[in-house]
């Protein structure tokens, strides 16, 4: 019976009914929990309320296995509710996207979005990036407090990944728009009419887009999808309007809250501010740390087992979800010593923290993230160096609390 005291105090059953309820305590601070399970059940299983019974994975060393395990699969052609309790009626619209299929499907889908994701096109996006980070700063005020969040780190990631596919001037401003709604909506069932208009708004644009840019390709990201590699099969409309979903899925929210992550975890640490303000070559380093300490994708790895499949004396039964809590791999003192300081001066980071995850699925847009992160960044310590938090009353931060409990990232960031 799971019922000896962590040092902390947080005894085990204490920490699987936070995990499994996502309790507000467990939303604004996860650690104390995730260290009672790797300390105590490494392997736990939860019943969360989406139903479907879960294995939280929180010590490095089962994460890295797992996440590169050919037995732990991610095709929601599979037949599992969990899709469906997650992303409702837009599981149709992903149906086509790598995120979610495993060999072959996952290698051609892979394959084709890599070639096109080439770092000659990431660092071609630089000069716009910038602009558009700037841009969004000039309209911040500097008499008053702002919202970061609302005012920088929510519109950047879509603005960039709009440039990406080609899409510009009014066009953009009308995804912005509907993109905004299908983030609002998704989990309020109130806003459930607006959800299925902006759905269908957006489809039907996106099939415009993509006709339109078969007929006249330019050099953007969308063209080279279009103009497929002649082993592959080229891909369908459906399966680029899915890719098109996928990464303003994967590349918006993700991106948003890691921003976000980053320059609290930077106000937090006047110290460590200070340091790399001062010297911008520690910058790659630090965001590497920062995604470490504070990664956005807590525990959005939904995955489930193909087979029977036994790791640490406990066997995941065939069909159970299999989540993986990169945030808990990444403060495992196993692998990283002193897991609860931000020291930019770990070495190795790079390959080592899990924080844009591992294997087959890792990040395909890694190094546009860590280039939106560091001109980001960048812009902000121009522009801003004396920024400092405006929420004294609220150290603790005002962390995101569901009820999708998966990701990590602040409601507001106001800053002055
Ligand atoms: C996959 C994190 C930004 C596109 C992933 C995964 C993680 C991750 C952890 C693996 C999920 C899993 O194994 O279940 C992040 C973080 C970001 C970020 C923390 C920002 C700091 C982006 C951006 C894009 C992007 C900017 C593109 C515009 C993708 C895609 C996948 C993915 C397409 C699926 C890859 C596959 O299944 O093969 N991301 N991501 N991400 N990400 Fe990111």
């Amino acid at each position: 019976e799971p019922t000896t005291a962590a040092d902390d105090g947080l005894a085990l059953h204490e920490a699987v009914a936070a995990a499994t309820k996502s309790t507000p305590e467990y939303r604004q601070c996860p650690y104390p929990v995730y260290r009672t399970l790797r300390e105590q059940a490494p392997i736990a299983k939860l019943t969360p309320g989406h139903g479907v019974d879960t294995y939280l994975i929180t010590r490095y060393a089962d994460a890295h296995a797992l996440l590169a395990d050919p037995r732990i699969g991610k095709d929601m052609h599979e037949g599992i509710d969990l899709y469906h309790a997650l992303f409702g009626d837009l599981c149709e619209a992903l149906d086509d996207n790598l995120l979610f299929a495993d060999p072959p499907r996952h290698t051609r889908l892979r394959h084709i979005a890599k070639t096109a994701f080439t770092p000659r096109h990431i660092h071609a996006l630089r000069p716009h990036i910038e602009e558009l980070a700037h841009g969004l700063l000039d309209r911040c005020p500097t008499d008053r407090p702002v919202d970061l969040m609302q005012a920088f780190a929510l519109p950047l990631p879509v603005m960039v990944i709009c440039e990406l596919l080609g899409i510009v001037g009014q066009e953009r401003t009308e995804v912005l728009k509907w993109f905004a709604v299908v983030t609002r909506s998704r989990f309020s069932k109130d806003l459930k009419g607006d959800l299925e208009e902006a759905e269908i708004w957006l489809r039907d644009y996106f099939a415009r887009h993509i006709h339109r840019t078969r007929l006249r390709p330019t050099d953007d990201f969308l063209s080279m999808l279009v103009e497929t590699p002649h082993e592959e099969e080229p891909l369908t409309d459906d399966e680029l309007v899915s890719m098109i979903w996928v990464l303003l899925f994967a590349g918006h929210k993700t991106t948003t809250l890691q921003i976000g992550n980053c320059v609290y975890s930077l106000l937090t640490h006047p110290e460590q501010f200070r340091a790399v303000r001062e010297d911008r070559a520690l910058l790659p380093q630090a965001i590497e740390e920062m995604q470490r300490f504070e990664g956005s994708v807590e525990t959005s790895t939904f995955r489930y087992a193909l087979e029977d499949v036994e790791i640490g004396g406990i066997v995941i039964p065939k069909g159970a979800v299999v989540q993986i809590a990169l945030s808990s791999a990444n403060r495992d003192p196993e692998k990283f010593p002193d897991p609860d300081t931000l020291d930019f001066t770990r070495e190795g980071l790079q390959s080592s923290h899990l924080g844009f995850g591992y294997g087959a699925h890792y990040c395909l847009g890694a190094p546009l993230a860590r280039l939106e992160l560091e001109i980001c960044l960048t812009a902000l310590f121009d522009r801003f160096p004396d920024m400092v938090l405006a929420m004294p009353t609220q150290a603790e931060g005002d962390w995101l609390k569901g009820p999708f409990p998966a990701f990590r990232g602040l409601e507001r960031l106001p800053v002055a």
